[in-house]
């Protein structure tokens, strides 16, 4: 896969940027929120809910931040006019969590305030290694203050994810609310997994010490392993569609979330067994990023995993194995 893979970035690099646009169409909703609402309001019909990415992330000045913090506004005003189900996903880089701590602790917080008026649910997606403690920090913060809006990612391919578990829920307890997934940044052994199915084995028992310890669980995979596990989980703890969570050290649950899990897919991603997951009444919810930076997000995303390009090359050639 490495080689192949890296000839596949190298190949997607050299394509013109309007035959990236093709293929990117599929994955990322458009150039503007209204692009991203009109997906939203087709893909309803399919049963799922959505979390709203603005493209983009590490800024380079402060001044940068405040185009997420503006967009992230009208994003909320959408959700909120057009009666979407969707929460927000963001990534702390881009509120300036590298540039400068207090005063991305600042902007997300006056975004927590905002959604939290309107009870919607904030993600603070996981970046690359250097802010896996700050990003936890500011969930810890903010709950501390009272806004439990708020939840974050962990990647189960780093080697600390299991008592970064433990922490975080014993501090917070049944209100932690996680999305769980691969990681897509491939770092160094030394601090994570990299074979396929050692992460897959860490993902799944990721799920079950999550289940265990009363937390929300958004499982963020179209593995078919992962998700076998995950029902198989959910049903010997007595959890499952229609089912009220059973597990007493749970926090009741939240508006737009489901019965203790969810999951969670990409846009343009396994479509068919997302479909599947919602017929049988699991909450199912898209991921839907939209942005005018939609050609360097897509870039960056295949210089940190090259699998990416051979996903994208598979559902170009082998379209069964990855529908829409
Ligand atoms: P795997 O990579 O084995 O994919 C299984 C199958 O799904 C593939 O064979 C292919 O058919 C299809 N597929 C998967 N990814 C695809 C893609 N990009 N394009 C086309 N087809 C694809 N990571 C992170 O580090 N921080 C984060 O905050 C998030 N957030 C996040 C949100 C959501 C909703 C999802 C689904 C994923 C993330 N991720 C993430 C990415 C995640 O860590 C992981 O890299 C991808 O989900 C791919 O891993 P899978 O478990 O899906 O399996």
């Amino acid at each position: 896969m490495g080689v192949l893979g890296r000839f596949m970035v190298t190949l997607t690099k050299c394509m013109p940027r309007f035959m990236v646009a093709a293929v990117a169409r599929r994955y990322v909703a458009g150039k503007d929120l209204s692009n991203a609402i009109s997906v939203m309001q087709k893909l309803s019909s399919e049963g799922a809910c959505f979390t709203v990415d603005v493209l983009g992330e590490e800024i380079s000045t402060l001044d940068e931040a405040q185009f997420f913090i503006d967009e992230y506004d009208r994003v909320l005003d959408a959700i909120v006019e057009h009666k979407l189900d969707a929460n927000l996903s963001i990534k702390p880089t881009a509120f300036g969590l590298l540039i400068d701590e207090k005063v991305a602790y600042q902007n997300i917080e006056r975004l927590l305030k905002n959604a939290a008026e309107h009870d919607i649910f904030v993600r603070l997606d996981m970046e690359d290694h250097r802010v896996t403690q700050s990003t936890i920090d500011i969930v810890l913060a903010m709950h501390q203050k009272g806004l439990t809006n708020v939840g974050t990612v962990l990647q189960s391919r780093l080697l600390r994810t299991r008592d970064d578990i433990e922490s975080i829920c014993e501090k917070i307890g049944g209100a932690a609310d996680f999305r769980i997934c691969k990681g897509v940044y491939l770092e160094h052994e030394d601090i994570a997994l990299t074979g396929y199915q050692e992460i897959v084995d860490a993902l799944n028992s990721h799920i079950s010490q999550m289940l265990d310890r009363g937390a929300y669980v958004g499982i963020a995979s179209h593995d078919l392993p992962v998700i076998d596990h995950t029902i198989a989980a959910l049903k010997q703890r007595k959890m499952g569609p229609s089912i009220a969570d059973p597990r007493d050290h749970a926090s009741p649950a939240r508006t737009g979330k489901g019965p203790g899990y969810e999951f969670q897919m990409l846009l343009g991603v396994r479509g068919n067994v997302r479909r599947k997951l919602a017929k049988e009444g699991h909450r199912t919810r898209i991921y839907i990023p939209y942005g005018n930076r939609w050609y360097e997000y897509s870039m960056r995303r295949l210089d940190e995993n090259p699998d990416v390009a051979m996903h994208i090359v598979k559902s170009i050639f082998l379209p069964w194995t990855n529908r829409r």
